[in-house]
Order: C-alpha cells, then structure tokens, then sequence
C-alpha cells in the first residue's frame, strides 16, 4: 500500500480529470459505493473458485457483520444498481467510478495491495456494439493520455450454455492430466475448470496448451454477437487481436472479454492496463431482473507508469515575505485578500531573513515575492520582486491586493483558484 506525496498527486489529478472527461463524453455518470460490501457479494459474484476470493481478501467481520474490503467495483456497482431498481427509473445506465480496491496479493512492480481503478460499468443494453464501443473508450482513453503501446486482446466466454458444454470438453481435457496440473487447478478441476486457463503456473501452462477453445463451441447466438463485436472493432478502426486463451480471473463473465497489454515500459508481468467484459447474469443473481451488463477497469498506478510528464507541484502566485511585526500582520491581511481575489498565496510567517525567503519562494515556484518590512509599511508601500521577469519595484500598500492579483493571475492558466503553474 503505498501513500501518495503531494509531487505525485499532481499526476493522478491529470489522470482522474482526464478519466472522467472522457467517460462523461460517453455518457458515463460518477457513482459512488462504499469501501465495504457484504463478503458474500464478493464470494457469489466473483466466483469461489478464483484467487481474488480464496486468497486476496480482507474479510472480517464487525458487529455480526460479515464484511470485506472491495477487491473491485463491479459487484458493489451491480448490488447498488438492483437496491435501487434504478433499471425501473431508465433502460440504460452508465456509471464509472474512481477509488481504491483492495486485495492481498504478492507485491510487485505494478502490483500493490491497495491500488486505485478507474472503471465503467454500463447495465440494459445486450448488444455487440456496445461491447465495441466500451472496448474503443479505454482504448480512446489511453490515446488521450498518451499512451500508444498497448494491445487490446478479445474473447468470448459465450453464454450460459455454452459454457456449461465448455466445462464438459475442459473436464475431457484435463481430467487425464490431471497429475501434471498444479495443487491449485487438480483442487478446481471438478468445481472449475476454466480457472486452470488463467493460471500462471508452468505445468498448467503446459497442460492447456493444447486445451479446446470456446470459440470453437459457441452456439449461433454467441457466434452472431461475438462476429458482431469484431465488426463493430473493424468499423471503429480499433486494433485489436483474438485471444483464445484469455479467460480473466473473475467467474462472472459472459460473452465478450478483453484485455488491455502494455508492449513496452517497465510493468513486466504486470502489463494488464485494464480488462472487462460482459456480465449478463450478476443483476438476475442479485435479485433483480435480468438486464445485461458489460463493464471494465484500468490500474491507475500502472497507467500512470506509462504516462509521460514530470512529477509537479501547484506553485503560489504569491509569496509574502514579511520582515518585522508589523509587516507579518500586515502580510497575514493581504495574504486573505489575495485568496478571496483568487491567488493562491503562501505566507512565511517563520521570520526568517530576506535571503532564504527568497531562496524558498523560488523553489516553490512563486510567480511574485512581496518583502513587507516595517519601514515600508510605515511609508505606505511593499517591494515586489517578479521572480519570473526579474525585476523588483515599489507598489502603494493601498490596493496592493488588487495589483498584485492581477500580475500574478496574468500567467496563470486556467485562473487563479490553483495558482500559477
Ligand atoms: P481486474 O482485471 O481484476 O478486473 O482488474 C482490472 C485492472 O486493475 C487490472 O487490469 C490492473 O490494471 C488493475 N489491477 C488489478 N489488481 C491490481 C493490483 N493488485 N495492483 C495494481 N493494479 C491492479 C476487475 O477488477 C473487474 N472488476 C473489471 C470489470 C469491470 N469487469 C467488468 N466490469
């Protein structure tokens, strides 16, 4: 778990408003559920079977409460979704959240035990061009923020019946190999065999090698939806590869699956930007009616480790340098000004001398230092120093605020509320 510094969190505003723009501009609206969900809304809808439920989890419990921390936003985003009936209140909902999930996994480049996502979840529409178009918002997502080297690699799991004949040639697969199969997958044979496709392990590498593909068992209406996805790809022009043996870590998913990859930079294993795909069933399995879902969610640690640009701080307009009492009272009002006019100010009240005060105004960044000595004051004026144009002159302390705002909001893009930059 790692704490964000204050450099760092100037990344993740960039990253978080350019996350929102973008769903928003798909019609995507924020919501908001909490930290703790009931654990067996994580056990039903993520699957016993899969390592997040059986190893990853921090679950406790609390006033007879079983509970644990979101390992992820799609089932707590599907609980709210039924609770509210809000499919009673419009067809189709779009929602996308940002926060932290939870999950005790080994740490690694990449990998941390709390990590944030930024995800979609979209509810009431089965069609295979939504499936497309959501495939082509993270992929128009990562363009916006800069990153070109990645794949997108697409499945299908098919529907229910599918799946069901699925297991049965997956059973026929393994069931003789059973012996070269790691603890974990000769463990989940029985209950869930599609889970030996996604484990890393080299002997169930090696055993599914030659394992039968789902593509090859789709009935005609999965094949219809599944050709109508990759068309829709090939209308919207989005690269992508067919991956037959993507299958997820997660049991919910129906019909289309994908998977974002980085191909280059410093992720190594962890190179999963993002991933999602359709969960037709988790609304019925809640309780609700059966509306079709489909969704996704980026790492935002490992977008940033793709994302260019310097760690920033947001710097003062103004740095107010008193020296003396009087001027530090002085400087305490005109710092007030200034905020209410907009200027994000920092006020040295340490009473320090002038040299290091200037020292630490140009370090931060400071568009204009304003010295307030007791002298000056007495004459009704302060210095200002331009730290940007190099010069210093003399300016009335009557209406100083307004002056100074001005220079100082003159470069400041986007206004003054966050200071020059
Ligand atoms: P997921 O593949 O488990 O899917 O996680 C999505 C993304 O979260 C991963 O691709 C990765 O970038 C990031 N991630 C996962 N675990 C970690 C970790 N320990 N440290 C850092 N980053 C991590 C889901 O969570 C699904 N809820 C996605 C979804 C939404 N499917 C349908 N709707």
């Amino acid at each position: 778990m790692n704490d964000i510094l204050p450099e760092e969190v100037e990344r993740w505003h960039k990253l978080e408003a350019a996350f929102r723009l973008h769903a928003e501009l798909h019609g995507y609206a924020e919501v908001r559920t909490p930290l703790l969900e009931p654990t067996e809304l994580f056990q039903h809808q993520m699957g016993e079977t899969t390592d997040v439920v059986e190893k990853e989890m921090y679950s406790f419990e609390r006033h007879g409460d079983q509970l644990t921390v979101r390992p992820e936003g799609t089932a707590g985003a599907a609980r709210a979704y039924v609770e509210h009936a809000v499919h009673a209140k419009e067809p189709v909902t779009r929602w996308y959240y940002l926060g932290p999930m939870f999950r005790g996994e080994r740490p690694a480049k990449g990998r941390y035990r709390q990590f944030y996502q930024a995800g979609c979840e979209l509810f009431g529409d089965p069609g295979p061009l939504c499936d497309a178009e959501t495939i082509d918002l993270v992929a128009g997502f990562l363009h916006r923020i800069g990153v070109a080297d990645f794949v997108v690699h697409v499945n299908s799991l098919g529907s229910a019946g599918t799946r069901a004949r699925y297991r049965e040639a997956l059973l026929a697969h393994f069931a003789p190999r059973k012996d070269k199969l790691s603890e974990d997958s000769q463990r989940r044979l029985e209950r869930n065999p599609l889970r030996i496709l996604d484990s890393k392990d080299p002997r169930d590498v090696e055993a599914a090698s030659d394992a039968p593909s789902i593509l090859d068992l789709l009935d005609d209406a999965d094949q219809a939806h599944w050709a109508g996805v990759l068309r829709c790809l090939d209308v919207l022009g989005v690269p992508y590869v067919v991956d037959r043996s993507l299958v997820r870590g997660l049991d919910y998913y129906t019909r289309t699956l994908f998977e974002v990859k980085a191909t280059a930079g410093e992720l190594g294993s962890q190179s999963a930007l993002g991933g999602g795909g359709r969960y037709d069933n988790m609304v019925a399995g809640l309780g609700g009616p059966s509306v079709p879902a489909i969704g996704f969610a980026m790492g935002m640690e490992r977008l940033l480790t793709m994302m260019q640009g310097e760690a920033s701080r947001r710097r003062p307009g103004c740095y107010l340098a008193p020296l003396g009492q009087v001027g530090a009272e002085r400087a305490l009002l005109l710092a007030k000004q200034l905020r209410d006019l907009g200027v994000a100010v920092e006020l040295d009240g340490r009473g320090g001398r002038l040299k290091a005060m200037l020292r630490r105004a140009d370090s931060l960044g400071a568009r204009l230092c304003v010295i307030l000595g007791d002298a000056e004051i007495e004459r009704g004026v302060v210095q200002i120093k331009d730290l940007v144009a190099h010069v210093q002159e003399e300016i009335p302390l009557e209406g100083a605020a307004r002056v100074l705002a001005d220079r100082a909001l003159e470069f400041s893009p986007g206004g003054g509320q966050r200071g020059a930059r």
